[in-house]
């Protein structure tokens, strides 16, 4: 089925094409090659991002465990300088996971990243709540504090941090059976899925979503999120790069 979906995208004209839970194979990132895409995979470990690399991605996305969807267990301040030392030159590192602030995209740079690659962010924007319309969704997503995410494999039969509410917290009691390996836990529960969304109540919603969720409290227009994250992140590196001098400062004041 992932390659029927590859072939697919590779009629259309994207700029990349990227990949999760597994290295993309050889040939399917030569092809996404001749067609002028770039490559990106998304590594929660070092040894992901070097299978990917020895496959020819062009971009290893450095995703944490604090990130919304499939995440791994390695919290993003560890594990963005670990892939980047572990890749090398041999791709571009991005830094996912926990990223919703300008100060949050400094901080990635200072990692060793050479940008950022964000998820949760964009389900508090405009352009998604009217692409969605399920008002009792969007309540649940600004609502939510960092504490309300919880990494569980009732989404997908994989891992993946989700909201925690009534429905999460169903799958947890004891005696609930145990999810169903990937794919099937996807096709068990995909249609309650979207009958629980479209409920009305923000407790029963399944949804991925990462810690930042908790910092997400205004709707934006994606434009206006992108330039107070550009202009906070320009702040904060000025303002890094002024600490970062102290000796030459106090010269001059000399
Ligand atoms: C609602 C949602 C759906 C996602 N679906 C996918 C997906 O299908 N494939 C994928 O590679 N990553 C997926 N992700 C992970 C994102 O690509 C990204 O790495 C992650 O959201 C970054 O962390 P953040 O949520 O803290 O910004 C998803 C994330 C969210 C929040």
């Amino acid at each position: 089925v992932a390659r029927q979906h590859v072939e697919v995208a590779l009629t259309h004209q994207a700029r990349l094409i990227a990949n999760a839970l597994g290295p993309p194979p050889a040939d399917v990132i030569a092809a996404a090659h001749d067609k002028g895409m770039l490559v990106a995979a998304l590594a929660g470990k070092a040894a992901h991002a070097r299978a990917q690399v020895a496959n020819g991605v062009d971009i290893v996305v450095a995703q944490g465990h604090e990130a919304g969807g499939h995440t791994g267990e390695i919290g993003t301040m560890v594990l963005v300088p670990e892939i980047v030392d572990a890749v090398g030159s041999g791709a571009a590192v991005l830094a996912a996971g926990g990223i919703g602030s300008g100060r949050q995209i400094a901080a990635a740079l200072a990692l060793g990243a050479v940008g950022v690659w964000m998820g949760s962010a964009w389900l508090v924007t405009e352009e998604y709540e009217k692409a969605t319309s399920t008002p009792a969704l969007h309540d649940a997503l600004l609502n939510a504090t960092s504490s309300d995410t919880v990494r569980s494999r009732v989404y997908s039969g994989k891992p993946a941090r989700l909201l925690k509410n009534k429905w999460t917290q169903a799958w947890a009691e004891p005696g609930a059976p145990d999810p169903l390996p990937m794919p099937l836990q996807n096709i068990l529960v995909a249609q309650a899925h979207r009958r629980l969304n479209n409920a009305g109540d923000p407790d029963v919603v399944a949804m991925p979503a990462g810690q930042i969720i908790g910092r997400l409290n205004e709707v934006l227009p994606v434009a206006d999120l992108i330039a107070d994250l550009v202009r906070e992140a320009d702040r904060t590196l000025t303002r890094l790069g002024t600490v970062a001098s102290p000796p030459s400062q106090a010269a001059r004041e000399l």
